[in-house]
């Protein structure tokens, strides 16, 4: 059952596509007080409740014990401290004592005390009056998790190829280097589908422009890598270059489809390019003229994009810019101390993001001015709906692949989303294992992490292990920042244990499609903590680093280094299955602790007592997997 209730005036977010009849927020069932513009509603924590929720969010799959932000953030420390990352996922879900979803539908800020400031209270404060919020009820999470689903319209289903394995670093500057890639994944006979092209492919960081010295012949070069069977998947940013003479910058300036500052001058901020001019794509008229500019691309036989700096992502305003910059002059020749040095650095280090230029954008709604800190959140995903609204009109569902770094619930109906930027970090892997059934309950079904890691440099064990959960996600992309270590699958000796890991994706592409095609259709989670399949299991409840995947398996990676396997925890008999190349060895285990060893080119799978999965034949690409040759294993 789900009830709706109304505060004020809502701005539509999109995010519930199903009608409903409003009640009052006065007869909201819990604890709840508006003042100050502001509303807060508590209820009890009881010591043995479970918080799941919020989608792609800092810390644990019960998300007690820790105060969070719905606030897109461009912020690439995803350490246990934070609060936001770049999404805005509104939906949390209680089980123990009661059990009940709650969905908060408003762009702007929400923080939501889980037991920080007090153990056992939650506190969720709405930064704003105009809201709705939906409560619903079930008996169990997972029939929950399906109501909120069914509300918000089916997932995003990205082509086939899409499930293959992906390569991108930021710097493939030119074809050549795009070619060394492919070559090497080809030499090392590890599958390959896709090569990403981040920002160098672009004229000096410009959107929808192709550097012709370093790609020359765009089109023929796209066409001939199809031929290869390699998708190139281009970067979008949200900033357009502010540059007289560049089409897509003059065009919109022309029609005025850039935010504007209160005065309604254009607003400006740099990013990649320089200074940069953004597109209000909160209006459907700019998101039309957007969606139409990736035509560009996909006139060239391009067919998948990433969506990103769409929080959006500031580096500087030139006003903050300059004060800094006036305050450095001012103090030069000065002896600084404690607070005049620290004064200085903060200047220079609060220019990013800064709340204060946030709070001089604004939006044109419905002919009217709005204050973006009113609809932040919404940002990045009506750049995503832009595209997906284009692609849908042009080219009919599931034949784009696109996915986008900021989000709100209701982007999951056209894009996938990845987590952003990480580190090689061993803590990251278990990050990314944890995202994934709350992105799963808010919608988002494509979805992954960088695979190795994007910050700092990674080692070759670390890579195995973080491919062999990529292995399972959607999204299977290696990614990371320019100036790190190379961690490409064949830049570490011994190429071919990452062959026999990439190997077992493609054997698993027909289970992992079909699964994701079920979640998708039936509103269901593709991934789910255990405890919402074994709710009377102790162990279950509090496992933190396993997930049960479709109806069959469950999956537990190896997450720490040097380690030879790992303690793993089965809440029935299972099959334990150790996947690797064309190897498949089985093992039947009773419910309980196990100690299981997995080679770092081994892909451990726990299939449940009864229950059997399909593998096919390994290939090269996708476009070559044979679907109807299938062997069941469990
Ligand atoms: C952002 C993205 C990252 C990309 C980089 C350069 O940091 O999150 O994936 O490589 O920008 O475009």
């Amino acid at each position: 059952m789900i009830t709706k209730f109304t505060s004020g005036k809502p701005f539509d977010t999109g995010a519930v596509t199903a009608a409903f009849p409003s009640k009052a927020i006065a007869d909201f069932p819990f604890e709840h007080a508006l003042a100050d513009g502001k509303f807060r509603l508590s209820f009890p924590l009881e010591q043995s409740d479970i918080l799941y929720g919020l989608g792609e969010a800092p810390r644990g799959i019960n998300k007690r014990g820790w105060v969070y932000e719905s606030w897109c953030s461009d912020d690439p420390f995803h350490t246990e401290t934070k609060q936001s990352l770049y999404a805005a996922h509104n939906f949390i879900l209680l089980s123990g004592s009661q059990t009940f979803g709650l969905f908060i539908d408003f762009p702007a800020r929400i923080r939501w005390d889980l037991g920080y400031t007090v153990q056992s209270l939650a506190e969720i404060t709405v930064d704003g009056a105009d809201f709705d919020i939906y409560l619903i009820k079930a008996e169990t999470p997972r029939e929950i998790a399906r109501a909120f689903r069914e509300i918000i319209g089916k997932s995003y289903i990205p082509p086939l190829w899409a499930f293959g394995y992906q390569q991108s670093r930021w710097s493939y500057h030119n074809a050549e280097a795009v070619d060394n890639v492919v070559k090497s994944y080809d030499e090392a006979q590890i599958p390959l589908d896709c090569v990403y092209l981040d920002i160098d492919y672009m004229e000096r960081y410009k959107d929808f422009t192709v550097n012709e010295e370093a790609f020359p012949d765009f089109q023929n070069y796209v066409q001939k890598k199809r031929e290869q069977g390699i998708h190139l998947i281009p970067i979008i940013d949200a900033g357009v270059k502010k540059e007289d003479g560049y089409r897509v910058y003059e065009e919109g300036r022309a029609k005025g489809y850039f935010c504007k500052t209160a005065d309604g001058s254009q607003f400006e901020a740099g990013v990649w390019p320089g200074v940069c001019a953004f597109p209000d794509f909160l209006n459907p008229e700019v998101r039309q003229w957007f969606g139409r500019q990736y035509k560009f691309l996909t006139d060239m036989g391009i067919d998948g994009f990433w969506n990103d700096m769409n929080e959006p992502a500031l580096f500087y305003s030139v006003e903050g810019l300059n004060k800094a910059l006036d305050k450095a002059a001012d103090l030069r020749g000065e002896n600084l101390d404690l607070s005049g040095f620290f004064g200085l650095k903060d200047a220079f280090m609060g220019l990013s993001n800064a709340h204060e230029d946030y709070a001089r954008i604004y939006h044109t709604v419905d002919g009217k001015q709005m204050n973006h800190l009113r609809v932040h959140n919404l940002y990045g995903a009506s750049m995503t709906k832009a595209a997906g609204e284009y692609f849908e009109s042009e080219f009919g569902r599931e034949k784009i692949l696109m996915f986008s770094r900021a989000s709100y619930i209701g982007a999951h109906r056209s894009s996938g989303i990845w987590f952003g930027d990480n580190h090689s970090w061993w803590s990251h892997i278990l990050l990314d294992l944890k995202m994934l059934p709350a992105a799963n309950m808010c919608g988002f079904l494509y979805c992954g992490a960088d695979l190795g890691g994007f910050n700092e440099n990674a080692t070759r064990d670390l890579v195995l292990r973080f491919l062999a959960l990529g292995v399972f996600t959607p999204l299977m992309r290696n990614h990371a920042a320019l100036g790190t270590r190379d961690q490409e699958a064949y830049r570490f000796e011994n190429p071919q244990d990452f062959r026999d890991v990439i190997q077992v994706r493609y054997r698993l592409i027909p289970y992992l499609y079909q699964t994701f095609r079920k979640a998708s259709d039936e509103n269901d989670l593709m991934f789910r903590p255990l405890s919402f399949d074994y709710p009377g299991d102790n162990i279950a409840r509090e496992c933190e680093t396993q997930l049960m995947l479709g109806e069959e398996c469950m999956i537990a990676p190896v997450y720490e280094q040097n380690a030879a396997g790992r303690t793993v925890y089965l809440p029935e008999d299972m099959t334990f299955v150790k996947l690797s190349g064309d190897r498949v060895e089985t093992q039947p285990l009773a419910k309980g602790l196990h100690y299981v060893g997995v080679a770092l080119n081994e892909v451990p799978l726990f299939i449940k007592k009864g229950k059997k999965i399909p593998l096919c034949r390994p290939a090269m690409r996708t476009r070559d997997l044979d679907l109807e040759q299938l062997e069941y294993i469990g």
